[in-house]
């Protein structure tokens, strides 16, 4: 089992469980977490951004090139930012903790 806990952009903090081979994406979903995915998973959106702690990112698989570019686009994106669509929890996954960032129009300007 993975503990995933997701960081809401006024901090404060859901911690759920995952098992192996659950998306990212759909877990946020069903907790209520306010990731659209408009593509369901397509990557064609950028929608499902999240912002990985810096412990956790290094131990996920790496961001294909298309999810590099998709998140070139997506707004407030940092360095270890990924797709939510794009990460499946395995067994070696532990604890994943990832900040939801807020809406697109409320990261401008910042
Ligand atoms: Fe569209 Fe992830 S759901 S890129």
């Amino acid at each position: 089992m993975t503990r995933i806990r997701f960081i809401s952009n006024d901090d404060s903090v859901m911690e759920v469980q995952g098992a192996p081979g659950d998306r990212l994406l759909d877990l946020a979903q069903a907790y209520g977490q306010p990731l659209e995915g408009t593509c369901e998973g397509q990557m064609a959106c950028s929608t499902c951004h999240v912002i990985v702690a810096p412990e956790d990112f290094a131990r996920l698989p790496k961001a294909s090139e298309d999810e590099e570019d998709m998140l070139d686009l997506a707004a407030g994106a940092t360095r270890t930012s990924r797709l939510a669509c794009q990460i499946w929890l395995d067994t070696a996954i532990d604890v994943l903790t990832v900040r939801i960032p807020g809406e697109a129009r409320n990261m401008q300007g910042r």
